[in-house]
This record gives C-alpha cells, sequence and structure tokens, in this order.
C-alpha cells in the first residue's frame, strides 16, 4: 500500500506511530537488474527488507547502463508518482539531486556513520551540497576480462599479460574454431570494452585527458588512433551473430565453453557463480591486459526519490540502513560480483575474484589510479556519455576508420558538453 493512501486513515496514523508498525510499507525499486546472477543478488536485498517486515514492489527496465531505464524513470516523475528507490549510477543522481527530485538521508547516515567509511570516489556522487541521497551498494569495475579455462587449458594458451599476447591468444582461439570473443553488440556494451581498452592503450594520465577533462587534444590524439584500432582487432574475433545479444548471454558463451574470452565489468562474474562455476577452476577473471594497476569503477546506488507519508519514509530510511550494513555489503556483493562500498567489509566471505577487485580497488584509491567508468556514467553527464556510446558503437560496427573516429569523437563531444 501506498504512503498517500495511508495517510488518510486516521486509525493506521496512530498505529503508526507504534514502532515496528512504522515499517510496514512497500519499498517501490526501479532497476536492471534482470539476469540471473543479478536477480540472485537483488534476492538478498529483498529478503533483507522481508525480515524487517518491508514489502517489495518490482519495477525491472533491463538495459546495462541504466540507459532505458532512466527514460522509464523520467515519466514516473514527471507523472508525479516516482518510486521509493531507483539504481542508479554517477552524474545521473547529482542530475536528478539538481532538480531536486531526490531524499535526504543525513539522518541515516550520520546514525549509521556513512561519512567514515563510504570512499571518497563514491561520496562524490551520493552526496549533493553536502545532503546524503543516495545509497551506494556496490563498486564494479569494468576493465576485466572472464576466460573459460577449459579452453585455455586445451589450447596451451596462458593468461595474457600484454595487449600482444591477448591478440595471440585471441588468435589461437579463432583457429581453433572456438568463438574467441563472446560479446554482445550493444553500445553500452562497445562502450564497456572501450573503458578497458583505453586504460590499456593509454594509461590512466589519456584516459583523464580525454575523458574526464575532454581535452580535445588528447581526444585526437595518436594514442586515441591506437585505442579504436583496438577496437577493430576486438570486432574482428566476434561471431557472426553478436549484434544485439544481451551481455549475459554473451557470459553464458563463455560459462558453456561456446566462446573462450568476454571483456566485461564484473557483474559477468554473477553470472559464472549462479552457474556454478568456480574461479580459478572453471573460469579466470583478469584485467584487460594492459591496464593493470588501473581501475575504471561503476558504482551502483540506490537514489531514494522524495516520498511522501512517514510510513513511506520509514520503509525507504530503513532500506538504506540495510544497503549500507556491513553484513548486507559482503552478503550481495559476495553474489552480485561487486566489490562493498564501504572500506571496512572483511574479505573473507569473496572468492578470489572479489578478493583481486577489493585489493585492486584499494590499490588504485591509494596511487591515483582508480577512475569513473565512460560507459556506466561515471566519468561524465548522459548527453556526453550518449554522444561516446554514439561514435564508438559506429566505429566497431564499421561505419569509421580509426582516424574518422576521433574526429567523429572530438566534435560529438564538443555539441553535447
Ligand atoms: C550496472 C550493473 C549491472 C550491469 C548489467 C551496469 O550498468 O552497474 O550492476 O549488473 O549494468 O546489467
Amino acid at each position: 500500500m501506498r504512503g498517500y493512501k495511508l495517510k488518510t486513515l486516521a486509525a493506521t496514523a496512530a498505529l503508526l506511530a507504534t514502532t515496528s508498525l512504522a515499517h510496514a510499507e512497500d519499498v517501490e525499486v526501479l532497476h536492471w537488474w534482470t539476469s540471473g546472477g543479478e536477480a540472485a543478488a537483488l534476492n538478498v536485498l529483498k529478503e533483507d527488507l522481508s525480515g524487517q517486515g518491508i514489502g517489495w514492489q518490482d519495477m525491472p527496465v533491463a538495459g546495462g547502463g541504466g540507459t532505458e531505464a532512466m527514460t522509464v524513470l523520467r515519466a514516473r516523475v514527471t507523472s508525479g508518482n516516482p518510486p521509493t528507490a531507483v539504481q542508479m549510477l554517477g552524474f545521473d543522481i547529482l542530475d536528478w539531486a539538481e532538480e531536486g527530485a531526490l531524499a535526504n538521508l543525513n539522518d541515516v547516515a550520520a546514525a549509521e556513520g556513512w561519512d567514515e567509511v563510504v570512499p571518497e570516489a563514491l561520496q562524490a556522487f551520493a552526496k549533493h551540497d553536502g545532503n546524503w541521497i543516495s545509497a551506494p551498494v556496490n563498486v564494479h569495475s569494468t576493465n576485466w576480462v572472464w576466460a573459460n579455462k577449459a579452453i585455455l587449458d586445451e589450447l596451451g594458451i596462458a593468461q595474457p599479460t600484454s595487449w600482444d599476447e591477448f591478440v595471440v591468444a585471441l588468435e589461437a582461439v579463432e583457429a581453433s574454431g572456438k568463438i574467441a570473443l563472446a560479446h554482445g553488440g550493444q553500445a553500452w556494451q562497445d562502450a564497456t570494452i572501450f573503458d578497458g581498452v583505453v586504460l590499456s592503450t593509454g594509461g590512466i594520465d589519456l584516459y583523464r585527458q580525454a575523458f574526464i577533462d575532454l581535452d580535445p587534444e588528447a581526444l585526437v590524439s595518436d594514442t586515441m588512433v591506437e585505442v579504436f584500432d583496438r577496437m577493430a582487432t576486438l570486432r574482428g574475433h566476434v561471431d557472426e551473430n553478436f549484434s544485439g545479444r544481451d551481455w549475459n548471454l554473451a557470459s553464458a558463451m563463455v560459462i558453456n565453453g561456446e566462446a573462450a574470452f568476454q571483456i566485461m565489468g564484473d557483474w559477468a562474474k554473477g553470472e559464472f557463480i549462479n552457474a556454478g562455476q568456480v574461479p580459478g577452476e572453471d573460469f579466470l577473471c583478469f584485467r584487460v591486459p594492459g591496464s593493470e594497476g588501473t581501475v575504471s569503477f561503476n558504482a551502483d546506488q540506490f537514489a531514494m526519490f522524495g516520498v511522501e507519508g512517514d510510513d513511506a519514509v520509514a520503509a525507504q530510511n530503513a532500506m538504506a540502513a540495510s544497503i549500507m550494513s556491513p553484513e548486507f555489503q559482503s552478503a550481495f556483493n559476495v553474489v552480485k560480483g561487486s566489490a562493498p562500498a564501504r572500506t571496512d567489509v572483511p574479505n573473507d566471505a569473496f572468492d578470489a575474484c572479489g578478493q583481486q577487485a577489493m585489493a585492486d580497488l584499494a590499490e588504485a584509491a591509494d596511487s591515483g589510479t582508480l577512475i569513473g567508468s565512460i560507459a556506466h556514467g561515471h566519468a561524465n553527464r548522459a548527453a556526453v556519455k550518449n554522444a561516446i556510446y554514439d561514435v564508438v558503437t559506429a566505429h566497431f560496427n564499421g561505419e569509421f576508420d580509426s582516424a574518422t573516429a576521433v574526429q567523429e569523437l572530438v566534435t560529438a563531444i564538443e555539441i553535447n558538453q
């Protein structure tokens, strides 16, 4: 039941004043966690809330990066009926905060000490004007490769440690008749690969100059041309049915032994785990060769919208508090494939890939090599992000050569800045 209906009932209002029933409200949650691994992780949250008497109204809108979800959200808010909580990334959160649409979570944050435990890089998107507006759930990163271990063993391929070795490995798989690179041709997936290729080719400096500072010289540099050349190399190793394929179906190709590699954020690990696979035994996880030491992060948060009614607000606050508890952060992220969004969560429950993710994250934060994902809205506002998607995808599909792509990129970014 929604808060505004309850509000008119005096008897219910009296009941709400009496402690536990103040939580007897549903939260309506808009998200894009629709794959098997994602649904398993979402269940951890649903069950946690249900244990507190909070019901769940599900509003799934599939599509990595959240582009489709953000379109649906806009319609809901415009009609004056926002959901309680919305999965959201990076600059999108700040955009909604600027519109004055988000709730203030300062009381929960103060009671639970969020300021002390949430990494700075996440606070930059979870707070606006000094106020907490969103609860960080995790820290994913995008510059990962997932590999089928049996294929690599069978072909005598060692885990590649440089871009050149990676290309040799892709060629060897291709020659064996297997699919080298499992990929889904969707703009956000092309852009996800691009994150890792930029880091691998130009390092943290080029990434920062070109995609954070949006420096036109960096955007048209020879190294950027090489970035696009490498994208074209990858394009040469996907199968002919790649167009439009969902990312989790690409993961399934690696899981089933149809394909050797997938470049994807560590939500892919959720699919391997959900299929009963074990890191180091069935699959390998490693950074996009050449990008080791750098981390392009993508942190899911639940942005909390302004809801009406004490009971609705209480349920929303309870959801925010649950999300940020160390126990939840461990239980959820073990299943989701991500690292916790707080720095004090022990790593013992995590598998080898999860422990590596946590260590890489801490090290990158210390050494200044932690940087927001271009593909997942942590480098730029949506207009620039989408302009980059367009160019990367058009190039991936052979519309431009690499030299043209860098020119298109600089123009598209300039227009949409
Ligand atoms: C989200 C992940 C999600 C992935 C694929 C990303 O944008 O941050 O949580 O698993 O999309 O749906």
